[in-house]
C-alpha cells in the first residue's frame, strides 16, 4: 500500500515528504479552509514541495462548473488530480475530464455501487471514507475490502484510496484489505511510524552503551 498525506498544511506536507513515505497529498475544502490561505497560492506551495499526485477538490455542484474549475486547477501542474464529489453530476464531470486526460479522485464514496460507478465513469482514484462510515456504526474497512475484490474481479484500473483514516489500526486494516493507497493525517502518519518497544529498545541500547565508559 502507498501513502498520501491528508492535509493542506504546508509544514506538515514538507515534514511528511521528507520522511520519504508519502507519494502525494489529498486536500478537501474543509482542510483548505482550516489553513486560512488563498486556494491557488496554497496549491502552488504544495506543488512546489511534492512531486506526486495532489488532489484538489472542486466546489461546484453541476458538471459544467466542476469541469471549468478542474481545467483551471489541472493547468497548474500535471500532478494535480481533480477531486470530484460522488454524485450524478460528479460522474458526468468525471467522464468529461477522463476524456480530456485529466486525472480524477472521486470522493465521498460510501458504498460499493458508488465505487463501481465512479470507476466506470473513468475515475483514476476512488476514495471510500472509512472513518465516517465507522462513525455511523457501519464498517469502513469492510467497504474497502469489497471494493478491492470487485475491482480485481472486473479488472478495473481505478486505484482505491482508503480515506477518512482516524487511527493506526485503520492503516493496518487498509493494508490487509488491499487498498492501493491510504490518505493519512500527519499525526497518524507519525504515530504509525512509532512503537513503544522501539523507543524502549533505543533507550536500553543507549543505557548499555554508557556502561562502556
Ligand atoms: C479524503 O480525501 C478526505 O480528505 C478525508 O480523508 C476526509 O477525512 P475526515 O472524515 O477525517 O474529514
Amino acid at each position: 500500500m502507498r501513502f498520501f498525506i491528508d492535509t493542506a498544511n504546508i509544514e506538515e506536507i514538507r515534514e511528511a515528504w521528507a520522511l520519504g513515505v508519502i507519494e502525494g497529498v489529498t486536500t478537501n475544502p474543509s482542510l483548505v479552509a482550516k489553513e486560512g490561505k488563498e486556494f491557488t497560492g496554497l496549491m502552488q506551495e504544495i506543488i512546489s514541495v511534492v512531486d506526486g499526485p495532489i488532489s484538489a477538490e472542486v466546489i461546484s455542484l453541476d458538471s459544467e462548473g466542476m469541469v471549468a474549475e478542474a481545467e483551471t486547477l489541472a493547468a497548474m501542474s500535471p500532478n494535480i488530480v481533480i477531486k470530484i464529489p460522488m454524485t450524478a453530476e460528479g460522474l458526468k464531470a468525471t467522464k468529461i475530464l477522463t476524456a480530456k486526460g485529466i486525472k480524477t479522485n472521486v470522493t465521498l464514496i460510501f458504498s460499493l455501487n458508488q465505487a463501481m460507478m465512479a470507476a466506470r465513469a473513468g475515475a483514476t482514484f476512488v476514495s471510500p471514507f472509512v472513518g465516517r462510515l465507522d462513525d455511523v456504526n457501519a464498517n469502513g474497512i469492510e467497504l474497502v475490502r469489497e471494493i478491492v475484490a470487485a475491482f480485481n474481479c472486473y479488472g478495473l484500473d481505478t486505484k482505491i484510496i482508503a480515506a477518512s483514516i482516524r487511527s493506526v489500526t485503520h492503516i493496518a486494516e487498509a493494508i490487509k484489505a488491499g487498498a492501493h493507497y491510504a490518505t493519512v493525517p500527519y499525526s497518524i502518519l507519525l504515530a504509525a511510524a512509532t512503537h513503544l518497544l522501539t523507543d524502549q529498545g533505543i533507550e536500553r541500547f543507549l543505557r548499555d552503551w554508557q556502561k562502556l565508559k
